[in-house]
């Protein structure tokens, strides 16, 4: 496609997107990826309207996860905490939205998994341990939430998410631990790379894909060296 027409399209989907997918999660859904259904209760980010959680389950599809602690930071509805319980990880899911909590639980019930989901402002309330593996889709539009479905795209103005994100983070890896983050570059990626990396983190792409006519990044995370990209 060409990039006069690929600008066209992305102007347009920035106008039309938003509103019209939190009129669609406005109602409850199913999706299923992978063989696994799960609900979407209203107001919850819904996981296949947006290529972001298919991406990261790509990701979790490649790893071995056999009784690796993982965290699903942030877990909406919960398919990838469910994906990844399936096989075989130790599971904690966290929101901060109540409904997304309650909606993890009822479809780890649903596919009989065991997942400790934890309601949490980021790391706040998450009982000290390493994770060996954090996966975060992030909220990255750069505006207060207002209600608890925001949560799902805004980050602050001032990317407070992201500040308050890697000044906690550290605590709960290990030298070995990472982190996965999927970003588009729709949001302002050089704001969070320097985020991370003044909060001493190594930052490496590890993954690109264009999905229509927008790039997504999946992003390593680690404690350490500074890394430019
Ligand atoms: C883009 S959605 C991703 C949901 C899910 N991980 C997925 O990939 O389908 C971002 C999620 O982060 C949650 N969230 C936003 N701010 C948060 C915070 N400060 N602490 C915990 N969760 C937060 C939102 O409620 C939302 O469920």
């Amino acid at each position: 496609m060409g990039k006069w027409r690929r600008n066209i399209f992305k102007r347009i989907s920035s106008i039309l997107l938003l509103p019209l997918s939190k009129w669609y999660m406005s109602t409850e859904r199913t999706a299923t990826v992978e063989a696994i259904t799960v609900t979407i209760k209203a107001g919850v980010f819904h996981p296949t309207l947006f290529f972001s959680t298919k991406f990261l389950l790509g990701w979790l599809k490649k790893q071995a996860l056999q009784n690796l602690s993982v965290i699903e930071l942030g877990a909406g509805s919960g398919l990838l905490s469910v994906y990844a319980a399936k096989k075989g990880a130790i599971v904690t899911a966290s929101d901060i939205s109540e409904t997304a909590c309650a909606n993890v639980q009822e479809n780890a019930w649903k596919h009989d998994v065991k997942i400790a989901v934890i309601r949490s402002d980021l790391f706040t309330d998450i009982p000290w341990q390493y994770f060996d593996v954090i996966i975060i889709n992030p909220p990255y539009y750069p505006k207060m939430p207002s209600n608890e479905s925001e949560y799902a795209w805004f980050c602050g103005e001032d990317f407070e998410y992201f500040q308050k994100l890697f000044f906690q983070m550290k605590r709960f890896m290990n030298a070995a631990s990472k982190a996965i983050m999927v970003l588009s570059e729709d949001c302002n990626i050089a704001i969070i790379q320097s985020l991370a990396i003044q909060h001493g983190f190594y930052w490496q792409m590890i993954e690109q894909k264009r999905m229509l006519f927008e790039e997504n990044y999946l992003f390593e995370i680690k404690p350490g060296n500074v890394h430019e990209q």
